[in-house]
């Protein structure tokens, strides 16, 4: 195919799903790049025989970090590689471990893809994707975390679970850092255009809230370690929506420069996406309540921007 992604620690759960979705929806070739080189091509080798059902003519490989030159101009660049978290962690305690791993895949991906777009997936995912900004010096349009696009996946499964209504009608709106100060907006979100807060009562609708905001730590708690299948599919969506240049409005983390009132920071947001990257970032009005509870989750990632001082 004329289109390469690359998936950098594609061997892992969270990489291969990503890797599995993109070559199943046929939307590009994809490399898979993994400290665990045998791995990586036997995850690659499985994932390309899958595409045979089906029909997709993606073509999937898998090589170790010694081969990275494979990876040579990818259209886009998704970073799942780094540690995951174990029950009782919570995405902050990976900060220094996964910032390593970032300055040293981020210095491989603009060496050999220059102009990709780069979507960070590792967590602490804000801070993390701030750092791959910084290192790649890459224009902000280029660097866009996945977030967003997951913490409403998960908000609109638990809207539909209490409507018993199609999770298709449903639009959820999270905004701020990818942590427990995540801030769903229930007033901005909707059931085939309805506002949530007259289909749900005050207190189910808090419930729902907090449960997104633990959505992660949920499945860590049940899995032994992080989620995937959701995660993955989330990177998958934005990468499709750079690839058709959709134009499609999604909540991402992105390099803020004073929208929202936030200065130099990495803060989930919604966004238009497309061949671009970041088309444009949207800013709706919000009440004060939520501005308030949005600067408290900037507040948090730029406590972790400044512990690795990016
Ligand atoms: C999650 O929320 C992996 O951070 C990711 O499940």
């Amino acid at each position: 195919m004329n289109r390469k992604v690359t998936v950098v620690g594609g061997a892992g759960n969270v990489g291969a799903t990503v890797a599995r979705a993109v070559s199943q929806k046929e939307l590009a070739d994809v490399v898979i790049v993994d400290i665990a080189a045998s791995k990586a091509a036997g995850v690659a080798l499985d994932i390309y025989q899958s595409c045979a059902i089906g029909g997709s003519a993606s073509r999937v490989t898998g090589v170790g970090v010694e081969g990275f030159a494979e990876t040579a101009n990818s259209d886009v660049v998704v970073i799942t590689s780094g540690m995951p978290r174990k029950p009782g962690m919570s995405r902050d305690d990976l900060l220094n471990v996964n910032y390593k791993i970032m300055q040293d895949v981020t210095a491989e991906i603009v060496k050999h893809s220059p102009n990709c777009i780069i979507v960070p997936v590792a967590n602490p995912l804000d801070a993390m994707s701030q750092a791959v900004f910084r290192l790649s010096g890459f224009p902000r349009e280029r660097v866009m975390g996945m977030a967003g696009v997951l913490d409403s996946a998960r908000m609109r499964t638990f809207v539909a679970e209490e409507l018993k209504v199609s999770v298709a009608d449903v639009t959820c709106f999270v905004l701020g850092g990818h942590g427990d100060t995540m801030v769903p907006l229930p007033r901005l979100s909707t059931v085939a255009g309805i506002p949530l807060p007259e289909l749900i009562p005050a207190d189910r609708l808090q419930a729902i809230c907090d449960r997104t905001a633990n959505g992660g730590a949920e499945i860590t708690k049940l899995v032994g370690t992080s989620a995937w299948y959701a995660p993955g599919v989330s990177a998958a969506d934005m990468v499709e929506a750079i690839l058709k240049d959709q134009q499609r409005i999604m909540p991402c983390s992105v390099y803020l420069q004073g929208e929202y009132g936030i200065n130099n920071l990495f803060v989930g947001v919604p966004v238009k996406v497309g061949a671009r990257g970041i088309e444009q970032i949207i800013e709706v009005a919000l009440t004060e309540a939520e501005r308030a509870a949005l600067h408290k989750s900037a507040g948090a990632v730029k406590e972790l921007v400044d512990v690795i001082g990016i």
